[in-house]
């Protein structure tokens, strides 16, 4: 069984998804601990519902990221984990910690990246008049959500869609393709090569996996 840490900030509806998929035997891992910058969030309260060791690292504590970084980087290696999951970690982060985890470090993009990185990703794409939208599970790099991508599911966009509704439809595709994405690297299928993200032998594409 991999060892999987789980980042958040927040509500933590895809770390639940993640802890769920795991206790129901669909991920070759288990979630050992679930660290949040933030404290009282929701996410912590249903993490420790479900028995998993918490920690809150804020980082108001830290003068700067550096500093911030590598104390989250000292208590993330004291679970020893093989995977660690950015789910809702709203926190840009230095280029030491992402090559600390590099090819072990995922995270999950409310956007169908490239579109979209950074914030506000609903707004932008209804700003936008697009058509559809969606969310990208990929490696991290030092590029902020720059890195490898994997998976991505795609939602339609209504015309009378507010952000809010777009959000939820979004959600719902996460909380199906993150799992499935960490049971692919637990279970070996799915690794960072020099080239891109490689599942099953092939070299994925610049919008992951695709089924014809
Ligand atoms: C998710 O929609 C995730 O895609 C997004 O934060 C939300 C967290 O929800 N992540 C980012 O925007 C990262 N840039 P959750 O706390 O309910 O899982």
């Amino acid at each position: 069984m991999k060892r999987i840490v789980v980042l958040i900030s927040g509500s933590g509806t895809n770390m639940q998804a993640l802890v769920e998929a795991c206790q129901a035997g669909k991920v070759a891992g288990q979630v050992v601990a679930v660290i949040s910058n933030k404290a009282e969030v929701a996410g912590l309260e249903k993490a420790a519902a479900a028995g998993i060791a918490t920690a809150v690292l804020s980082h108001r504590e830290f003068a700067t990221r550096e500093l911030y970084d590598a104390q989250l980087q000292q208590l993330v290696d004291s679970y020893q984990p093989d995977l660690v999951v950015l789910a809702g970690f709203m926190r840009i982060l230095t280029a030491d910690f992402t090559r600390h985890y590099h090819g072990r470090m995922l995270n999950i993009h409310p956007s169908l990246l490239p579109k979209y990185k950074g914030v506000n990703t609903h707004q932008r794409a209804l700003d936008a008049g697009d058509e559809e939208h969606g969310v990208s599970v990929h490696f991290v790099t030092e590029e902020l959500d720059g890195g490898p991508v994997i998976l991505q599911a795609k939602v339609p966009i209504f015309a009378d869609d507010t952000a809010a509704d777009l959000q939820a439809r979004v959600h719902t595709q996460e909380h199906a393709i993150y799992p499935l994405v960490v049971h692919w690297f637990c279970s070996g299928r799915l690794h960072l090569s020099a080239a891109g993200a490689v599942l099953d032998g092939q070299l994925l594409g610049p919008a992951g996996y695709a089924e014809d």
